[in-house]
């Protein structure tokens, strides 16, 4: 059991920006495709951390995402890798049932459309290493020991996504130095470390947060569903350090995203997300768009197993980003989406921060 931290929130958020560098207790949370150097660029100027999410990124790219943050800001930043599961086992029929779904959908899926695999993992941990970020952050399981200890030598911390208290405590005992705990709410991936169980325990950023931080003597992230100052606070109240805020930064000018998703987000309800394993094979929240409701129907071909789906409905998806088609699109959205404000990043940061002190008796 760890200790029940008694610190105030705001002494609590204090000790953790003082050690990370920042000025103010929020982190844009590593989004795969949708976190352009821009956007860090805006929410580390403003006193918060900025952030990458890299598993589909090549070495040289990390180094390049890198480059033009570093051109920007002078911040701290995260970069994000997703640990690999082992290579899944294939099923060719039921491949062939998606691939002829997903033709209906999108352009007609090549035969070998499932065998296209994420970048090598053990190439990307040297190039994040090289780039030399404050902190690296896992998700979908803990870093390996020899890769754990090399961020130790270089002075880089280790942040770990955990989706469930038990995972929280493996993190710890691997090293990590803060726990990102990771409620039901969050858009995108759920990093769940056993894939079998990611649908079967949802647990809510209002539980995980002080259950973790009552399990675990390491500081915590929430994340999931912060989208205001009232989150904010809570979190914090709930024995959170700070906070991670994905889908609220996503309507920011500085995020680039398509305009029918950022519309999109602007009206949907928590009850308009869902979760699905329709776009990678591994579960993740999006808008229920068209695509990702029929693909729930149970008539409907079970999705293949991370990184075949992905991998399949790679047509479809690069389609629907040039044509402009939410329906299409993979359109992640955490439950609190329609809180995000089409206002600059730093302004967001600003008011986050400002409205959270209000709500803590600290103006
Ligand atoms: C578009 C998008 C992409 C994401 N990609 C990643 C990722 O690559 N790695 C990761 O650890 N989490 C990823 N996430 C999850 C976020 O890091 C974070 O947990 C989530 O956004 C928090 O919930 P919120 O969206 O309600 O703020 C993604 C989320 C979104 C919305």
């Amino acid at each position: 059991m760890g200790m029940t931290d008694d610190r105030s929130p705001l002494t609590r958020a204090a000790a953790l920006c003082d050690r990370l560098g920042l000025r103010r207790p929020i982190l844009l949370a590593p989004m795969a495709g949708a976190c352009p150097p821009s956007l860090s660029i805006a929410v580390a100027g403003a006193g918060g951390m900025g952030a990458a999410g890299v598993l589909m990124l090549a070495p040289d790219a990390i180094a390049a995402w890198m480059r033009d943050f570093r051109a920007g800001s002078d911040g701290p930043a995260q970069l994000n890798l997703w640990v690999p599961d082992p290579p899944p086992s294939r099923d060719p029929d039921g491949e062939r049932r998606v691939r002829d779904f997903l033709g209906g959908w999108g352009p007609a899926v090549a035969a070998d459309a499932g065998d296209a695999t994420p970048p090598d993992f053990a190439a990307q941990c040297e190039a994040v290493l090289d780039a030399a970020p404050a902190a690296v952050s896992s998700i979908m399981g803990v870093f390996p020991a020899p890769f754990v200890a090399q961020l130790k030598a270089h002075g880089i911390a280790w942040f770990a996504v955990a989706t469930m208290v038990g995972e929280a405590i493996a993190a710890r005992d691997a090293g990590a130095d803060v726990i990102v705990a990771q409620g039901s709410e969050a858009g995108g991936h759920r990093g769940a470390f056993d894939p079998a169980l990611a649908e079967r325990r949802l647990v809510g950023t209002f539980a995980l947060v002080p259950a973790v931080a009552d399990a675990v003597d390491l500081p915590v992230v929430a994340t999931g569903g912060i989208a205001d100052g009232r989150g904010v606070a809570a979190a914090l109240a709930l024995g959170a350090s700070a906070v991670q805020v994905g889908t609220a930064f996503l309507r920011c000018p500085e995020a680039q995203l398509p305009p029918a998703w950022a519309q999109a987000l602007a009206g949907a309800r928590p009850e308009d997300t869902l979760l699905t394993r329709a776009f990678s094979g591994r579960p993740g929240r999006s808008l229920a768009t068209r695509y990702a409701t029929a693909a729930a129907a149970p008539d409907a071909p079970a999705p293949a197993p991370y990184p075949v789906q992905r991998g399949l409905t790679a047509a479809m998806r690069a389609q629907a980003q040039k044509d402009g088609d939410l329906d299409r699109m993979q359109a992640w959205a955490g439950q609190s989406a329609a809180l995000a404000p089409a206002l600059p990043a730093a302004d967001l940061v600003d008011r986050l921060w400002r409205d959270a002190r209000l709500l803590l008796g600290s103006a």
